[in-house]
């Protein structure tokens, strides 16, 4: 089946007022190219430090190993807008931010960045789009902070913590992100956070009111066995057909029963 024609940043925008975004995270070429049919965006996460490289955190992500990733996304699904996380560290100042970023878009295809912070991080991401750089948003639960906060603290609790999530939204809007993502933030908060801002809002463990959802595709898929966090739905038991696949391949090894007559020269 052919892909649906890529979304551009300007139909993303638009997509908030039409329809509800699908987006998924893939880190190589294979699975990437599995996505493209149904996905909107696709997110090359951080999160492949947890979910493939059995890391406790995201934070040892590097800029080199997203840019790798993000190139073998993009070759697996060439008709759907990629956005590549920049990992922790690597944009602490202005400068860095812009040198780091300008990388991702000399070193891969890229058609964005997403950068973790709120208010605190408005005037970054505000020089970055004026140097023409396409960045994605991502406030509340924010995993680049784990250690600093200590543990995955779920946000919008509070009327204060919601006013607060509000105005992060509102500044990183302002300074220019055409897209956000919200993490692990009640469901009210995150409603009020999509209806206060004119981007399409794309929610992570953030309830049923926002623009769009995004999931770790090997939680959705039922391939990460370590932990399942309340928000992730499997819409397939990955793990348990991965496994007995395996067992399957043993056994029929083991009784000289692959490879048969059709996968032999
Ligand atoms: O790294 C990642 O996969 C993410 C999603 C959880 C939004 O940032």
């Amino acid at each position: 089946m052919s892909s649906p024609k890529k979304l551009s940043i300007n139909s993303i925008k638009k997509a908030k007022n039409e329809r509800l975004l699908t987006v998924i995270t893939a880190y190589d070429a294979l699975f990437a190219t599995l996505f493209e049919e149904s996905a909107d965006i696709i997110l090359v996460g951080d999160s492949l430090n947890m979910s493939f490289n059995g890391k406790a955190d995201t934070l040892s992500a590097t800029l080199d190993q997203m840019i790798y990733h993000t190139n073998a996304v993009c070759r697996g699904a060439k008709n759907t807008f990629v956005i590549c996380d920049m990992p922790f560290g690597t944009y602490n100042n202005d400068e860095e931010a812009l040198k780091n970023a300008i990388r991702v878009y000399q070193e891969s295809p890229a058609d964005a960045i997403k950068i973790e912070g709120g208010k605190e991080k408005a005037a970054l991401v505000r020089n970055l789009c004026k140097h023409g750089i396409a960045v994605c948003g991502h406030i509340g639960l924010l995993p680049q902070s784990v250690r600093a906060e200590g543990g995955y603290l779920v946000k919008g609790k509070t009327p204060h913590d919601i006013e607060k999530l509000i105005e992060d939204a509102e500044a990183i809007e302002d300074a220019g992100v055409f897209c956000l993502v919200v993490e692990g933030v009640k469901a009210e908060a995150a409603k009020l956070i999509a209806d206060a801002v004119k981007i399409p809002v794309i929610g992570i463990g953030a309830g049923n009111g926002v623009d769009g959802q995004v999931l770790v595709f090997s939680d959705m898929l039922g391939l990460f066995e370590a932990f399942t966090p309340k928000f992730v739905k499997k819409y397939m038991d990955g793990s348990t057909l991965v496994k007995e696949a395996v067992k399957s391949f043993k056994n029929e090894i083991e009784n000289r029963t692959f490879p048969q007559q059709e996968h032999t020269y």
